[in-house]
């Protein structure tokens, strides 16, 4: 039998902690790998005459819901703590100013793209030229801000972040992570995109 009392009520908080890697920096490089993986699927889903309608849907959950999170875990968490914790010959602020800006640009392109994606999901048509290129030119800006991010930011980052300055970004994330504790109030682009339901048939 259960024991009562055995583990706090925070179930949904312990299940978001398990989704954090240790290392939140080893869980910022894997969702990289991800977002890679998600700019080849919009490439390819930009092409097709027919995209397969599981691959848009994929992707759109992904730029709805991780991609948000990430772009928040960054900005309020990873780029922060890097500025607190850099020596000035690092010369890391002209970067992290780059990249902020760098995310404005994303949220700007993504509702466009959440827009073209949302259109073909629910018709089962192809994206526009307009669309595709919108699409495409998304991809090669996210490729272009993950080369930095993996190339200068996370090394940096392994050097001058503390066991604390960890702690304290990686319990962010977790809470990020958490349905019922969810304490960003800039939220995800809730467009529910989970398979199958409102977005089917909605233009
Ligand atoms: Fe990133
Ligand atoms: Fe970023």
């Amino acid at each position: 039998m259960a024991r009562a009392g055995t583990y706090p009520v925070h179930s949904a908080l312990a299940t978001a902690a398990e989704g954090v890697l240790p290392d939140p920096l080893d869980h910022f490089a894997e969702e990289h790998l991800r977002q890679r993986e998600i700019c080849g699927m919009l490439d390819t889903i930009a092409a097709a005459a027919r995209p397969d309608r599981a691959v848009t849907i994929e992707a759109l959950r992904h730029l709805t819901t991780a991609l948000p999170r990430h772009l928040h875990d960054e900005e309020q968490g990873l780029f922060p703590s890097l500025r607190h914790r850099s020596e000035p010959d690092d010369e890391i602020n002209d970067t992290l100013d780059r990249l902020d800006a760098d995310h404005a640009r994303t949220a700007q392109f993504l509702d466009a793209v959440i827009a073209a994606l949302g259109r073909i999901a629910g018709s089962g048509g192809a994206l526009t030229a307009e669309e595709a290129e919108t699409v495409t030119g998304f991809a090669a800006h996210e490729r272009r801000h993950l080369i930095v991010e993996n190339a200068i930011v996370l090394p940096l980052a392994r050097v001058r972040l503390t066991a604390g300055d960890l702690d304290a970004l990686r319990q962010a994330m977790v809470l990020r992570r958490a349905p019922d504790t969810n304490t960003d109030s800039t939220g995800d682009r809730d467009a529910n995109w989970d398979g199958e339901g409102d977005g089917d048939g909605d233009g």
